[in-house]
């Protein structure tokens, strides 16, 4: 798929059905976090992936899942992170948003719902998930199939500022 096209397919999907993400299409999503470029090449990224039961409960104290069947919790390591020296700036939120990012691209090309979730009690987690100090869950990624109709790939116009707005050119 042309790549404009998949970003303007993809949508939050906050109801699933019950079906499972197969094996072989969870591996490629995760195989496309493996590509994403991180700060310095630091690669300071964790990802839990959540299929029981138990652990989506555990997701649950946290954070609504929508119903979703599954969810990646993207973890930053700030050990291995890097900073910026001339300010003391940590990449570690960008590098694993970026990560998260790709996940929910190539969901959306294999067909399979998703939903960035950061609205979390992060405390709760690393309770929950016994996460050692260095890790710190920046995002959540709901996975599975949508219960509700797509939408509207075209969306963008009514629901995002115009591009000119966004941007602005150097005055030269
Ligand atoms: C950084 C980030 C955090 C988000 N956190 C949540 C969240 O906690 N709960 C939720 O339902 N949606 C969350 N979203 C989804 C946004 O609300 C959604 O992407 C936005 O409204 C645009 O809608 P669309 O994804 O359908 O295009 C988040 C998205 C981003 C990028």
């Amino acid at each position: 798929m042309e790549f404009l096209e998949l970003a303007k397919k993809r949508y939050s999907v906050r109801e699933y059905t019950d079906r499972q993400v197969e094996k072989e299409k969870l591996d490629q999503i995760l195989r496309a976090a493996q590509t994403a470029p991180t700060a310095c090449n630091r690669q300071p990224v964790h990802l839990l992936v959540v299929q029981s039961l138990e652990g989506l409960e555990k997701i649950g104290k946290a954070a609504n899942l929508h119903g979703a069947p599954m969810a990646v919790l993207v973890c930053g390591d700030k050990d291995k992170a890097w900073t910026r020296p001339y300010d003391g700036k940590q990449s570690v939120d960008i590098d694993a948003s970026i990560v998260t990012d790709h996940m929910m691209l190539e969901a959306t090309d294999l067909g399979v719902g998703s939903l960035w979730i950061c609205s979390f009690k992060p405390d709760v987690l690393r309770e929950e998930f016994s996460l050692p100090e260095n890790l710190e869950v920046i995002n959540i990624l709901a996975l599975g199939y949508a219960a509700c109709p797509p939408a509207d790939p075209e969306r963008h116009a009514a629901l995002r500022i115009p591009v000119d707005e966004m941007v602005s050119y150097e005055k030269l």
